[in-house]
């Protein structure tokens, strides 16, 4: 992917949507795109009409962007999105995040649906990331391996200042004032497709995880590349299983379902979060 192409899909999304200008991007991850009904005077933009935007092929993930208003702002979300496991470079799943800067988005809400690693988590949480393990893009499956686009940031991106001090505050401000439970935490993104086994879940716990998803961390990457602000939540749809003695296994229609149930509460956190910004 690059800069023209960038600006080849930017150009088709401003036309779609002249005048308005969205502030914020939004990424609604796996049975959260029912976030989407809260928008008013919605337009509605299918990937399949976009210029390069890749399809979605995964159950759950919608595959429209829909520029909206809510809590008087104008944001564009992105329902649905790519994986690394569904066969797309790094680069190819982050593309919609380098668009959201042309379009002239300065921040980014990236939401997921995440297993709880940490003992103390249960599904139906929701947990505002603070910091991440990145296993995929430390074994150099990361957008940005390859050539740097000096004019979108530098080549070195430092990852300390990454989840946005004053959101996570305000973050928590609003999930005390409405009672909402909410966990602040590590997450660790894995390539996927298959669920961790128990080993594994012990393995990131050790090594400091909350909570174990497939998605997220790479847009984070190319946010911060160029310099965006990000907000990203997890919602806690199953709780991670870490022993093999039991009859239990982790599956996506919990993943959906509960995610599902998620919705309501991740609506009061973002619209509360969203008049603040
Ligand atoms: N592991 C990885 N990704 C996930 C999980 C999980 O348990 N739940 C939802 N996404």
């Amino acid at each position: 992917m690059n800069h023209q192409q960038y600006h080849v899909t930017a150009t088709y999304i401003k036309k779609r949507i002249a005048p308005l200008q969205p502030q914020i991007g939004l990424v609604l991850g796996s049975g959260l795109g029912g976030f989407v009904d809260q928008l008013e005077n919605p337009i509605v933009i299918p990937f399949a009409e976009i210029p390069n935007w890749l399809q979605t092929t995964v159950h759950g993930h919608r595959g429209r962007l829909i520029l909206g208003q809510i809590e008087g702002r104008w944001i564009l979300v992105q329902q649905g999105r790519s994986h690394f496991y569904e066969g797309y470079s790094a680069q190819e799943i982050t593309f919609p995040i380098r668009v959201m800067h042309f379009l002239g988005i300065r921040t980014v809400i990236l939401t997921n649906a995440a297993g709880g690693v940490n003992p103390s988590y249960s599904a139906g949480d929701m947990m505002v990331l603070n910091d991440h393990l990145y296993f995929a893009g430390l074994a150099g499956h990361n957008p940005l391996i390859g050539p740097n686009d000096d004019s979108l940031g530098p080549r070195f991106v430092g990852m300390v200042q990454s989840y946005d001090k004053s959101y996570r505050l305000m973050a928590e401000q609003v999930a005390r004032d409405q009672q909402i439970p909410l966990h602040q935490g590590v997450y660790a993104c894995v390539a996927g497709p298959m669920f961790e086994s128990p080993a594994e879940i012990r393995a990131l716990r050790m090594l400091g995880a909350d909570a174990v998803g497939m998605s997220t961390i790479h847009e984070v990457l190319v946010a911060r590349h160029m310099g965006m602000r990000v907000l990203a939540i997890s919602s806690i749809t199953n709780v991670a299983i870490d022993s093999i003695d039991t009859p239990l296994e982790t599956n996506h229609a919990e993943v959906l379902e509960i995610g599902a149930k998620i919705v309501p509460r991740l609506i009061t956190l973002l619209r509360g979060v969203l008049g603040k910004m």
